[in-house]
């Protein structure tokens, strides 16, 4: 007799979790969330069904990130290209963000998660930005894993905005111009505490960055998957984590000079 799916998929999961190196975990993980729109068109169902749905997965990945130990999990929840879809779209977006948020400072809090945000927050809908700053405050003690929502977010625009505040800075004679580095440049990131990632995961078979977190992937290795972010679940991340550590990272140095260092 066939075994039944949720029995194969629990085994499947179990096995993945388990080729998992707990030494060499990466401390921060970066996702692109795509899919919910053709998820749903799949189904015959509007867009906003997806996103609906990829609360879900949202959910599964924080809690299965947490649970391994991932000290940062940064999501794009909301770009500043997505102010130019249906205002119909915009406004369900923008519900299920409260909704959501609201929901879940409990279980943050139960867990130990800090939930943290980054982008042009101040263009946010007002009941957004007011629950978004209720959680943001609430958490704020919590210390296992750092939750990142980027919101009405993209990677130029952050860099554009450390520039303007660099200059800015110059322009009063606070910051000579020998003083600007790549250290310094950093330290004008929307939030400078948090390391760069070492893993960016995107899902529905798209292979771009789409104007994510521009200057702090400079190093960080790509996971492309083909599954739709509604579907993604535990294991889909195990399986982005695992192929992770088979990697060599190098950041320009060669194979042999890795090697030699690890001695
Ligand atoms: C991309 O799919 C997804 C988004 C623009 C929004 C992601 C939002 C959620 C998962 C829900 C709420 C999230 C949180 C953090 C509470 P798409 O619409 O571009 O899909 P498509 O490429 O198939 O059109």
């Amino acid at each position: 007799m066939n075994k039944p799916l949720y029995l194969s998929i629990m085994e499947e999961t179990k096995d993945m979790h388990e080729k998992i190196d707990r030494g060499k975990l990466p401390a921060h993980i970066a996702i692109i969330m795509d899919g919910n729109g053709r998820w749903a068109q799949q189904r015959g169902e509007h867009r906003v069904f997806g996103h609906q749905n990829g609360v879900d997965s949202v959910r599964e990945t924080a809690e299965a990130a947490a649970e391994l130990g991932i000290r940062y999990l940064t999501l794009y929840a909301f770009s500043t290209e997505n102010w130019n879809r249906p205002r119909e779209e915009i406004n369900a977006l923008m519900h299920l963000l409260v909704i959501t948020i609201n929901n879940e400072i409990k279980t943050l809090n139960d867990n130990n998660i800090r939930l943290r945000a980054m982008g042009n927050l101040h263009c946010l809908d007002k009941k957004v930005k007011e629950e978004l700053n209720e959680a943001l405050e609430k958490t704020s003690h919590n210390t296992r894993m750092d939750l990142v929502l980027a919101l009405s977010y993209s990677g130029r625009w952050e860099i554009v905005e450390a520039a303007k505040s660099i200059a800015i800075q110059v322009k009063e004679e606070k910051l000579s111009v020998d003083k600007i580095n790549e250290k310094l440049f950093s330290s004008y990131m929307n939030l400078p505490d948090i390391p760069d990632p070492e893993l960016l995961i995107r899902t529905s078979g798209e292979f771009r960055i789409s104007n994510f977190l521009m200057w702090q992937t400079a190093y960080t290795e790509l996971y492309f998957t083909q599954k739709l972010w509604p579907d993604f679940r535990k294991n889909d991340l195990y399986e982005a984590i695992v192929d992770f550590q088979q990697r060599e990272r190098r950041f320009g140095k060669t194979s042999e000079q890795i090697i030699n260092c690890k001695g």
